[in-house]
């Protein structure tokens, strides 16, 4: 048996301020979201910023990955690579950051809209978050890693979307991604029992259409070309139930 992913409250304690470091940062950055601006200059401001901060950019050189952030655009599903593209009004935008600091590590990301969306891609924007928020509730001390994949699932269909497969949430802390998996589909009760102690991201990737993705080295993108959204909190389970590391503003 692998030993179970559990963290020390010295470890808690140093994870949970980066976490709060990396949650400021990622308002910062998605604040710089815009129509016209490239998501080259996004990512060469974010690696600057995180120099100022004292921090590292762990997805730079991580298996070949250029750059310092992951910023997926519209039918693109995760791990998008900054390059020329310009951001233009109605396209979403998904900023995904890992930063560490003296052996730790934090992750999260969310989408956005840039300038004026349709009310259809707002809904999906909006399911996505409250996909995570289901997530995160059936996230708690005792609770199975399945809960947390039943309960996105849930919400994602009945609102006719559909989850990602190819790609899921993991555990964190000590490496960018600890095992085990944490995927967004599943069954109540299923898989690792939850304790105090234990960090996760729960990440649901939920796209308009169908949930097949096509991968050509890093980039995933919708198989029928329908927009993809993603939104991605640490969460540390609780003898009472669960705090979240990350936050949104
Ligand atoms: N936050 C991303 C994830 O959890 C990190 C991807 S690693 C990278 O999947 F190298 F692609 F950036
Ligand atoms: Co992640």
């Amino acid at each position: 048996m692998p030993p179970k992913p559990v963290k020390s409250a010295e470890q808690i304690a140093a994870i949970r301020d980066l976490a709060r470091i990396l949650s400021d940062l990622l308002a910062w950055s998605l604040a710089l979201v815009k129509p016209g601006v490239r998501t080259i200059a996004l990512d060469s401001a974010i690696e600057r910023r995180m120099r100022e901060l004292g921090v590292h950019g762990p997805c730079k050189g991580y298996r070949g990955f250029p750059s310092v952030s992951c910023i997926s655009v519209n039918d693109q599903v995760t791990h998008g690579i900054p390059d020329n593209t310009l951001l233009a009004p109605g396209d979403i935008v998904d900023i995904d950051l890992v930063i560490e600091k003296n052996g730790f590590f934090a992750d999260m990301s969310r989408t956005i809209p840039v300038g004026k969306a349709s009310e259809d891609t707002l809904r999906l924007i909006r399911v996505t978050e409250e996909c995570l928020a289901y997530g995160i509730a059936a996230a708690k001390n005792g609770a199975h890693l399945g809960d947390i994949g039943q309960a996105v699932q849930r919400h994602a269909e009945k609102n006719g979307y559909a989850v990602v497969r190819d790609y899921c949430g993991h555990f964190i802390g000590l490496a960018m991604h600890e095992d085990p998996l944490v995927p967004n589909i599943g069954k109540k009760g299923k898989g690792l029992r939850l304790e105090p102690g234990m960090i996760l991201c729960i990440e649901p990737m939920i796209n308009e259409k169908g949930y097949a993705v096509t991968t050509h080295g890093w980039d995933a993108r919708t198989s029928d070309g329908s927009l993809s959204s993603r939104c991605e909190h640490m969460v540390l389970i609780t003898p009472e139930g669960n705090e979240v590391l990350t936050r949104f503003p």
